[in-house]
């Protein structure tokens, strides 16, 4: 005779399961009550609306005094999205983001941690150049963060980056200071997902003050074991 190892709990359950007659068991496993709204649609297809409908915006000094629209770069399937202020004069002319002095040195902090930039996602803000390189004003930020999280919402990555204290703005509003919410984790809900998000100094305030690199550095080896923690394919 073979002794077979038994689990006496399970024995007893199924004793009892089989005494009835039932014809469905209840699940011990969560229900997801979120209607999370699946985009079934093409991204590309998804993109391209929302980069028409920018190109659509009505009454807005950003749009008329600026050459181009500056809509994003990189991989749109990347699961790392990074978020800038607004294009500057550089990336008017080229109708790409980060491509100017700040851009080179965002290419610098992503190799630090080996990564390419054609393998991010990275957008702005607004997507047209303030008249004389200006900060965009709140009305203008407030307006430009519908577009920036449906922007969010197509391109649903794993990890957010914001770069600075208007990208900070635009998605938790202008009652926290960047000095003091950098390089921690935050969540942040948009169309019933959350997403995990980095808020770190911007590549232009550091080529301005170059002593908080430092921090910086800190908040890019924070990305990079968040990475590798949730495996994601860079
Ligand atoms: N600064 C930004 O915030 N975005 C750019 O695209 C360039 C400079």
């Amino acid at each position: 005779m073979t002794l077979e190892d038994k689990n006496q709990n399970d024995i007893i359950n199924s004793e009892l399961i089989n005494s009835y007659d039932i014809e469905y068991i209840f699940s011990d496993k969560p229900i997801n009550r979120f209607k999370i709204k699946p985009i079934l649609e093409d991204k590309s297809k998804l993109l391209s609306d929302l980069r028409s409908e920018i190109k659509n915006i009505d009454n807005c000094e950003l749009k008329s005094s600026a050459t181009k629209l500056v809509f994003s770069d990189g991989d749109n399937q990347s699961q790392i999205m990074i978020i800038g202020e607004g294009p500057g004069q550089k990336e008017d002319e080229a109708g790409k983001p980060f491509v100017g002095d700040a851009g080179m040195l965002l290419n610098k902090m992503l190799k630090a941690i080996n990564i390419e930039r054609g393998k991010v996602y990275i957008t702005n803000v607004v997507n047209y150049r303030p008249p004389n390189n200006r900060k965009p004003e709140p009305a203008e930020v407030s307006r430009y963060s519908n577009f920036l999280r449906k922007h969010i919402s197509i391109i649903d990555p794993k990890i957010l980056i914001l770069m600075g204290s208007t990208a900070m703005e635009s998605l938790f509003g202008s009652k926290i200071k960047i000095t003091k919410e950098r390089g921690n984790w935050k969540d942040i809900i948009i169309n019933n997902k959350t997403y995990l998000c980095m808020i770190t100094f911007h590549p232009a305030y550091l080529l301005r003050q170059p002593e908080q690199k430092k921090y910086s550095w800190a908040d890019l080896k924070e990305i990079k074991k968040k990475i590798d923690e949730l495996n994601l394919k860079i």
